[in-house]
């Protein structure tokens, strides 16, 4: 049984019983139409892969199902049939964007290698855009930088899981290079020659990412003129990337569970049953077992997820890459600007190993693409980096300012006050930057989480505040002022 839908339409019953049951023979779905206006009813309702139009017909002829098809459902493929020397309709067919056209009297076999011929065409038209990705390197594996222990597990765990069909769960926080792995994995697959699809789970609206996933068939809501394929369909055969799926609603949730499980779907409105080969790689940010314990991701569906895990981990902890991610970043984005920076000295690249890159890779490279076309020589000094990261990378500044930290009053002062203030002044910073999240701000500041809260009770810095957002992170309610 195949998933694609075939429409015969022709007036002549003969030709549309034998051209149906030749169908029906090779698995696919048929329904057959009598003229143009019947067709064009038929296609109102629902979608089909493919339609075989006679072109000579009462009411409605071909041209005009064409002309329809080409307006409402542009994803639909019109094969015309012509009767004897009315090839001058078929040349005009084909220019209004009909696929090909078929002679009478019609071989069965002709009419299986058109349909056959037309479904690779557009298979191959889907893939394309992900093969030009690939050709142009984009995202191949070996753009991906790093050589620390931690990175290294991780290019060898996508290079085993990457020729198999297992379903992978990426997390780590955001900017550590989720996507890219997830592209890694598509492109080391047996699959790379079929499409990768991502969707962004959390940049979709709930009411649309349904229709966007499964697509819709036409009339299913207010909007929905034409029908439309979703993501998983256009990910046959491929790989779909389901970005931040933390942030899939409970009734979405149900329905990928349902895919995961059958690999099947139908689309929105739709009442057919849609057969998926695909791969799904999801990736999250958010920690998703915490969410299950808090109800709000259905367990059954993060352990349908989770079947291989791929941690990613932050570049603060792999801050060994951070030299070669640098020169690759700068190689990157001076290629071919002789005017712009295309170096780093000593100095100032220990600067950036010292900061604790808070977005990971992306801010990495987004202050690297700065320094590149502002700074004032062909190498990059300490001068050129911005003044937020030179101050905030640990004990940096002493190394740089000639001023002592702290200058002691003529009079003393306590230094138990002093080292107080010092500390507070510290953690506030850490609180700012974490948004108040005081699990990352004892991280910042290299101690464990409860050491922290207990400075914050000592100093009186525990002021209860609204969390930043309360329905998600109750954690994060505190003092971050
Ligand atoms: N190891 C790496 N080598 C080279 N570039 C990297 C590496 N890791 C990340 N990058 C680059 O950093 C940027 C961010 O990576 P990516 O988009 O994959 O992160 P992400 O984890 O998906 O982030 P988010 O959670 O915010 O979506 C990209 O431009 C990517 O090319
Ligand atoms: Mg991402």
């Amino acid at each position: 049984m195949r998933n694609e839908t075939v429409l015969v339409v022709d007036d002549v019953p003969e030709i549309r019983t034998t051209m149906s049951e030749i169908l029906k023979y090779k698995g696919f779905a048929v329904d057959q139409a009598t003229d143009g206006q019947e067709a064009i009813d038929l296609l109102s309702g629902r979608f089909y892969d493919i339609v075989l139009t006679d072109i000579a017909m009462p009411r409605k002829d071909g041209m005009e199902v064409l002309q329809y098809i080409k307006s409402n459902t542009p994803d639909t493929i019109c094969i015309m049939i012509t009767g004897f020397g009315s090839i001058e309709g078929a040349v005009e067919a084909l220019r209004l964007g009909a696929f090909d056209y078929l002679s009478k009297p019609i071989k069965p076999s002709e009419v299986v290698v058109v349909i056959e011929k037309a479904l690779d065409v557009r298979d191959l038209k889907r893939e394309n855009l992900s093969l030009k990705e690939e050709l142009q390197g984009r995202y191949s594996f070996d753009r991906i930088v790093g050589q620390s222990q931690s990175i290294k597990r991780i290019f060898n765990l996508v290079e085993k899981v990457a020729h198999t069909d297992s379903t992978v769960l990426i997390t780590g926080e955001s900017g550590t290079g989720k996507e890219l792995i997830a592209h890694a994995i598509h492109y080391s697959s047996g699959r790379k020659a079929r499409p990768f699809v991502p969707i962004n789970c959390a940049a979709i609206p709930e009411e649309l990412l349904e229709s966007e996933l499964f697509g819709h068939e036409k009339g299913a809501f207010t909007h929905a003129i034409r029908t439309r394929i979703g993501r998983f369909e256009l990910a046959n055969k491929g790989t779909i990337f389901l970005d931040e799926i933390g942030e899939m609603s409970p009734s979405l949730q149900v329905k990928l569970l349902r895919v995961l499980q059958e690999r099947c779907f139908e689309r929105v409105g739709g009442v057919k049953t849609i057969n998926v080969d695909i791969r799904v790689v999801a990736a999250t940010n958010i920690d998703l077992e915490e969410a299950v314990q808090k109800g709000r991701f259905r367990e059954d569906l993060f352990y349908r997820l989770n079947v291989i895990p791929i941690q990613l981990p932050p570049l603060r902890e792999r801050k060994g890459d951070i030299p070669l991610l640098v020169e690759h970043f700068l190689q990157k984005f001076s290629r071919g600007n002789p005017s712009y920076a295309n170096a780093i000295d000593e100095e100032a690249l220990k600067i950036l190993e010292a900061y604790d890159w808070p977005g990971n890779v992306r801010e990495l490279e987004n202050i690297v693409e700065r320094l590149v076309i502002l700074a004032n020589e062909p190498v990059i000094t300490i001068t050129d980096i911005p003044e937020r990261i030179v101050s905030r990378s640990g004990s940096i500044p002493l190394v740089i300012k000639s001023e002592p930290a702290a200058v002691l009053p003529e009079d003393g002062m306590s230094l138990s006050a002093a080292v107080e203030q010092f500390e507070k002044t510290l953690i506030l910073q850490a609180l700012d930057r974490t948004n108040g999240v005081k699990n990352r701000a004892a991280k910042l500041l290299k101690m464990n989480r409860t050491t922290l809260i207990e400075k914050m009770k000592k100093m009186k810095m525990m002021k209860p505040r609204a969390a930043r957002k309360p329905a998600k992170d109750k954690k994060s309610g505190g003092a971050a002022a």
